[in-house]
């Protein structure tokens, strides 16, 4: 297993350009199920999740080639195949996205079904509820869902909600608007997820031949096609991979140029930064998905509070990486946590680094430290292990991140990033250390 070593402390400059968005690409690539047509996808980032989907989607039948740098070219040659395996789906719970694909091309999917994870319960109710709404039959068998579309094949249109205690759900929505594309009349989505993701996702479908309308509002309108045909799309740049990195400059006191950065999707959080004091000057917006801009830091940082939201809120994905700036800030911050009350596995981590926190159920206070000091630290989560680089990059001495594995599932070649921005970070065999 890998660790990253992190001596920090330096001030992090020079300029790094935005991957593809692992969150889009994800039930994009589950989107090609739809179609027998090849479909080729640029700006897929490569990592592990990705790795993985193209695992699964073999394992349904489909060939997933790798046609140049960063694309992928995925043609569905044998659609009898419609088991998604405990063994793929236990090691990511995005596998959940060719559910609604599958089903709608298919008549009929079994996927295992994803189990607790460490941000907490994720339950599927939501997707379930509305491709039962859509008409189909849906039972549990051995830790499966078993998945049926009516006798005629096809699925039918109808008015779903999708509102949940949390909000509306991301890979709900992308699941029910799949399987919505190919059914039988209109449907209406209300209460649908409004991420940024959804809407490439949506507009993937159209760029195959579905007709869905107001993807990225509240209500999604889709109006089902009997088959749709290949595409050639560009999968959109990542948001939160661009947060952290805005977050690396800030937290660093640094001066960093980011190129292919989604400002128009980074609203919440670049309000936030701006509030704590960090300078954020864009330098080209002539795509405002795809903008240069210069974050600079170099004077105290004022406290802040965030609370989580779906989008257009703060995004629970970036939750843990500004609490580590938040650590350094003068005063008091609180983050609220209203996405997954649990997400606070970098928490103790944090405390282990000098940090001074105090969690009162879904909020934490953050009382800011003059510095942070290198510890061994370990997460068990994605973003929280981001967290814990940022506030390695900062602290003063030796910080291990252990488990980087974590982090390879949603940055590509992390260490190489921070590298081209001065970091001193390594990658080392853990047990060597
Ligand atoms: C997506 O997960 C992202 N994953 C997550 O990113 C992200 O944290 C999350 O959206 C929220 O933005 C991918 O896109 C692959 P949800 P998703 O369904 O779609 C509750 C990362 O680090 N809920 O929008 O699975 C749920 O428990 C990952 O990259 C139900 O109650 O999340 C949560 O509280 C982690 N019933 C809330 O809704 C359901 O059926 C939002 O979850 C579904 C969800």
């Amino acid at each position: 297993m890998d660790a990253f070593v992190i001596h920090g402390g330096r001030r992090l400059r020079g300029r790094l350009r935005i991957n593809g968005s692992k969150n889009a690409a994800l039930p994009m690539m589950a989107a090609a199920l739809m179609t027998d047509e090849p479909v080729i996808m640029r700006d897929v980032p490569d990592l592990a999740d990705i790795r993985n989907m193209a695992k699964l989607l073999r394992s349904l039948g489909t060939v997933v080639e790798e046609t140049g740098d960063q694309q992928r070219k995925m043609q569905v040659t044998d659609p009898t195949q419609s088991l998604a395996h405990y063994d793929i789906v236990r090691t990511m719970r995005a596998s959940i996205c060719v559910l609604g694909p599958a089903l709608a091309k298919r008549g009929q999917v079994k996927v295992s079904m994803p189990g607790g994870c460490s941000i907490g319960d994720r339950p599927v109710d939501l997707h379930l509820r509305g491709l039962q709404e859509l008409g189909a039959k849906i039972h549990l068998d051995e830790g499966y869902i078993v998945a049926q579309a009516p006798s005629s094949g096809r699925l039918k249109g109808a008015k779903i909600f999708l509102g949940g205690p949390f909000g509306s759900t991301v890979l709900g929505t992308d699941n029910v608007m799949c399987a919505a594309a190919l059914a039988e009349g209109t449907t209406v989505i209300e209460s649908a997820a409004c991420e940024p993701e959804v809407v490439a996702v949506a507009n993937m479908l159209n760029a195959m031949g579905a007709k869905v309308h107001g993807a990225g509002t509240p209500r999604i309108t889709i109006e089902g096609v009997p088959s749709m045909h290949g595409a050639e799309v560009t999968v959109i740049p990542d948001r939160i991979e661009a947060g952290t990195y805005i977050l690396a400059g800030a937290i660093t006191n640094g001066d960093v140029v980011i190129d292919n950065c989604p400002i128009d999707a980074l609203g919440a959080a670049i309000d936030r930064l701006i509030q704590v004091g960090i300078e954020i000057e864009v330098l080209d917006e002539t795509d405002p998905m795809r903008a240069t801009i210069r974050v600079a830091s170099a004077r105290r940082l004022q406290p802040i509070q965030v609370t989580t939201q779906p989008h257009p809120g703060f995004p629970t994905d970036l939750q843990a990486q500004i609490m580590a700036l938040l650590c350094l800030c003068d005063g008091n911050s609180i983050i609220t946590e209203k996405i997954y009350p649990d997400r606070f596995l970098h928490v103790a981590e944090l405390l282990r680094m000098g940090a001074n926190l105090t969690r009162t159920g879904s909020s934490v206070l953050i009382t800011g430290v003059r510095e942070l000091i290198g510890a061994p630290v370990m997460a068990s989560d994605l973003r929280a292990s981001a967290g814990l680089v940022l506030a390695g990059l900062a602290a003063r001495g030796t910080t291990t991140v252990n488990r980087v594995y974590h982090l390879d599932r949603g940055y590509e070649k992390m260490e190489l990033s921070l590298r081209q921005l001065g970091a001193d970070i390594e990658r080392v065999d853990q047990d060597a250390v």
